[in-house]
């Protein structure tokens, strides 16, 4: 339900009260968790995907209107997984969902949580869960739930340990939630080869969503969104006619995330003529194609640092 404003403030101030506590107790919680009473995201402003979209769109009636579910003898969803590569729209789902529920955002980026607190994240997830499900309807986000495996900070055989108790603290959390709390609890991942099966289990994250690449329609509206994004910012028209048919075979299999970095890319082009007192002129494909280019190149440098040689 939307919050009327009165009510706002005053959940907002009692948020902020119990997670400077909690603060207090583990340490401070920026960058790790933030809470966001209104969601802003919407379904509309992600491109493709329109099964996950529909099926997302039905948990925000369920968490908004529980009885739809309880009219046929069953709970409404209580945790999600959603997996896929990297940039293909997860987080803005997860935040789409909260806005069209009008619930509270909880975002737990869990590979910043369990490099600060280690196994001990369990027990501040907890805390986190007790919170969300007092103070209203709420989506519950943990982002990059891989980072519960703990494999970033131990070696194999301790990482295992560690985090068969963090996920066992968490699943004891998750199984004994009140059947009338309105909170979903929805994960993303792009290892789901570290999402321990447990989580998956019936009654935890047991609705798994896949968010695959987008296909070249998908990638069309996409970059629709993208610009269309900037110019409402800008509150004025920044790219001029887009030959489609020369810019898509170039980027096939490329993400959202990289789509929308290269629209970033030419428009900082502009940035960089119009500071320097040049004309600059809207966006054209030939501006995209550059900035694709760019893009590629920029990527494959990654890439050899992350592997540390040259392909
Ligand atoms: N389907 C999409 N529609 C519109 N924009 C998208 C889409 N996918 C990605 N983007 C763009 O890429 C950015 C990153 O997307 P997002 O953070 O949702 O990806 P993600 O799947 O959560 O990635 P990661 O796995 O790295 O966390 C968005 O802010 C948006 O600009
Ligand atoms: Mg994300």
């Amino acid at each position: 339900m939307v919050q009327p404003f009165e009510q706002e403030w005053a959940i907002q101030r009692r948020l902020d009260d119990v997670f400077a506590k909690v603060g207090e107790k583990y340490g401070d919680l920026r960058g790790r968790v933030e809470v966001k009473l209104r969601p802003d995201v919407s379904f509309d402003e992600v491109g493709g995907l329109s099964a996950a979209k529909a099926t997302l769109r039905g948990f925000a009636d369920g968490l908004m209107n529980p009885d739809l579910y309880h009219r046929w003898g069953i709970t409404p969803p209580r945790g999600v997984l959603l997996y896929g590569p990297p940039g293909t729209g997860k987080s803005m789902l997860a935040r789409a969902l909260a806005t069209a529920a009008g619930a509270i955002f909880y975002h737990l980026k869990l590979m910043n949580l369990t490099s600060k607190f280690g196994a001990n994240t369990g027990e501040l997830l907890q805390e986190i869960l007790n919170i969300a499900t007092t103070e209203g309807t709420a989506v519950l986000f943990m982002d990059s739930a891989d980072g519960l495996s703990l494999e970033h900070l131990l070696p194999p055989p301790q990482a295992r340990e560690a985090s068969a108790r963090l996920v066992a603290a968490l699943c004891e959390k998750f199984d004994a939630l009140d059947e009338s709390a309105r909170v979903l609890v929805i994960a993303s991942t792009s290892r789901t080869d570290a999402i321990d099966p447990s989580l998956v289990a019936p009654g935890r994250l047991d609705h798994l969503i896949e968010i695959a690449l987008p296909d070249t329609p998908a990638q069309q509206e996409i970059l629709a969104l993208v610009q269309r994004r900037a110019e409402r910012e800008a509150g004025r028209p920044l790219f001029g006619p887009i030959d489609e048919r020369k810019l898509l075979p170039l980027v096939g299999g490329m993400s959202g995330a990289d789509l929308a970095e290269i629209a970033r890319r030419a428009l900082e082009a502009k940035v960089h003529l119009a500071a320097a007192g040049k004309e600059a002129p809207p966006v054209t494909t030939d501006d995209l194609l550059l900035a694709v280019e760019d893009h590629k190149r920029v990527r494959g440098v990654v890439e050899k640092i992350r592997y540390g040689q040259y392909l």
